[in-house]
């Protein structure tokens, strides 16, 4: 038996920086066959995951976007009685076709798509705790059924899936066993550093040094509500670049543009708190130095 792989393989791509893990665990989800689970701190690459996936592998992506009142079945398909009842009356179409008021959900589509497709099914933990349990068999199977039409709709290219999740709720086991899981951990600096390059190749390194020092001592602070993401550093880094904020002017006492790493007031005045209790003891250290 060869030990070269018979599918692509997943490497991160040049807008992408993922870890070994990360990398093998979605390889292992393409040879397995089965859906990869992700989870992760916000802003930390869940979805744009499902894009450099994509990419690299030079597939269509299927973005399935997740709120609180979606169904599994819109995944499937639609069945549009609405335009049906108005073309009756006031069209003049041949509404006895059922077929053209069959609509395909992202996950319909993924199954007639002519080439393997990439399906993002971003945020699975926005909806009911039904929702996971009710895509089981269409996962499992990749067909489902069209009453209405009397058709099974059959996956011509089992799509990869990628299901994100913030963990507001705790997905069902029987679908956590169908899945390949990965946590992705928050970035250390090392991989941060290579993140901010490719999204600013440009940027002064003083002001990448600094920003990113002040960035991870408020991430250190255990009582924070909510804790800046590597989608506030990008920002922040945006924001002092356009504010025209020199390095030297980033300091734990004076942070310009706060509001872009924090979006709590408790988490900004814990901030101030921390900083102005940094000074008074330093200053007592340098009283007693004196
Ligand atoms: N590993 C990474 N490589 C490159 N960019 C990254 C990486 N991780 C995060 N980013 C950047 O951070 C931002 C947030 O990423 P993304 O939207 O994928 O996060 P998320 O985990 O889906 O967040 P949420 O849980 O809020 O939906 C994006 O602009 C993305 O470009
Ligand atoms: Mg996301």
């Amino acid at each position: 038996m060869s030990n070269k792989p018979d599918f692509e393989v997943f490497r991160g791509s040049s807008n992408y920086i993922a870890s070994k893990e990360l990398m093998n665990s979605v390889n292992v989800a393409i040879a397995l066959k089965k859906p990869m689970l992700i989870k992760g701190e916000p802003g930390t690459g869940k979805t744009m995951l499902a894009r450099a996936i994509a990419d690299t592998l030079g597939k269509q992506l299927l973005v399935w976007g997740i709120k609180s009142t979606t169904k599994a079945s819109e995944g499937l398909y639609v069945y549009d009685t609405v335009q049906r009842l108005y073309d009756s009356q006031f069209g003049g179409h041949d509404v006895s076709n059922i077929r053209h008021y069959i609509k395909l959900g992202k996950l319909g589509e993924a199954f007639v798509s002519d080439e393997q497709a990439v399906l993002l099914i971003d945020e699975i933990d926005k909806a009911d705790l039904e929702f996971p349990n009710d895509l089981l068999w269409e996962l499992d199977q990749m067909s489902f059924y069209i009453p209405e039409t009397k058709e099974t709709i059959h996956a011509r290219h089992r799509p990869i899936v990628i299901i994100t999740s913030n963990a507001e709720k705790e997905l069902p086991d029987a679908f956590l066993r169908r899945c390949i899981f990965h946590y992705i951990a928050f970035p250390s600096p090392e991989a941060m550093s290579e993140i901010v390059r490719v999204h600013y190749a440009d940027l002064d390194k003083k002001l990448i040094e600094k920003a990113m020092e002040i960035f991870y001592w408020i991430r250190s602070f255990d009582d924070l509500q909510k804790k800046p993401s590597t989608s506030e550093l990008l920002d922040w880094l945006q924001a002092l670049v356009i504010g025209g904020v020199e390095p030297s002017e980033i300091k734990e006492g004076s942070i310009p543009f706060t509001g872009v790493l924090l979006k709590k007031n408790q988490d900004i005045d814990s901030l101030l708190n921390q900083a102005r209790d940094r000074r008074v003891v330093s200053g007592f250290f340098d009283a007693i130095r004196r």
